[in-house]
């Protein structure tokens, strides 16, 4: 079931999201799981403008993010380890061991995925955070992922590399082949889920997502099935469903 809401720009989209996450936060021991992409960055910058004027503590909040590219250091600068300290860990008070990310740099990488999964298992995430991407991948669960994925190693599609190309010097041979993801099945334990997407370039994705047949081909139609998803668009994004 979902629940769409439509803002009028980013920052209130930002700012929808953002209140979702502020009431799950307050709970008492809380489990969020987040993203990286531009989508979900003016959530981030207002949880730490709140961290800063409101003193909402992070101390007893745990994080799993969805994924992580393979292939390149930890500290690299594109890795999503560093996405996610960039633009948020480092500017608010969580402890370093509540952040959970998978490695994409270590030398057996099934043994990592199953590692993944296991410490997965032990929480359920209240909210999940998540973006889309143009060809419908949640995550990164490409097009043609089964729908009962667990924690697994993708290839990149072409067009996921051609938009990420962006972060890599617009040079497509630097983007990493292939990720560490959370599955579809591990994504929809969730308790909660919101979808971030602004923008024209996504409004095929939505439609495929909200309206369209759910199938492994838009990995994100999977959240027809979910029972609480609340998807935060711009005008354009929900351009071909409103
Ligand atoms: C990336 C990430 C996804 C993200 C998506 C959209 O490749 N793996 O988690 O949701 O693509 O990114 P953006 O928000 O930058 O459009």
């Amino acid at each position: 079931m979902f629940n769409i809401v439509i803002a009028d720009d980013y920052d209130l989209v930002s700012r929808e999201a953002f209140k979702i996450m502020r009431n799950t936060v307050a709970k008492e021991n809380p489990v969020l799981g987040l993203a990286t992409g531009s989508s979900p960055i003016g959530l981030y910058k207002k949880m730490i403008a709140d961290h800063n004027s409101n003193g909402t503590s992070y101390k007893n909040v745990i994080t799993f993010n969805l994924d992580e590219y393979i292939g390149i250091e930890r500290n690299h600068e594109q890795s999503y380890y560093t996405f996610m300290h960039e633009n948020l860990f480092d500017s608010i008070d969580i402890p370093e061991t509540s952040i959970h990310i998978p490695h994409g740099d270590c030398g057996d990488m099934e043994a990592e995925c199953a590692r993944y999964e296991e410490e997965l298992k032990k929480v359920v995430i209240d909210l999940q955070v998540l973006g889309i991407g143009t060809d419908g991948h949640i995550g990164f669960n490409e097009p043609g992922t089964p729908f009962d994925s667990l924690t697994h190693i993708t290839p990149l599609e072409e067009q996921t590399r051609k938009d990420n190309a962006r972060f890599f010097e617009d040079d497509i041979s630097r983007v990493p082949t292939h990720a560490i993801t959370m599955g579809l099945a591990s994504i929809m334990r969730a308790k909660k889920i919101i979808v971030i997407a602004t923008g024209a370039n996504k409004a095929n994705a939505v439609y495929g997502m909200v309206k369209g047949p759910k199938t492994p081909d838009c990995p994100a139609s999977i959240l027809q099935d979910h029972d609480d998803v609340t998807v935060i668009l711009d005008h354009e994004a929900a351009s071909r469903i409103a």
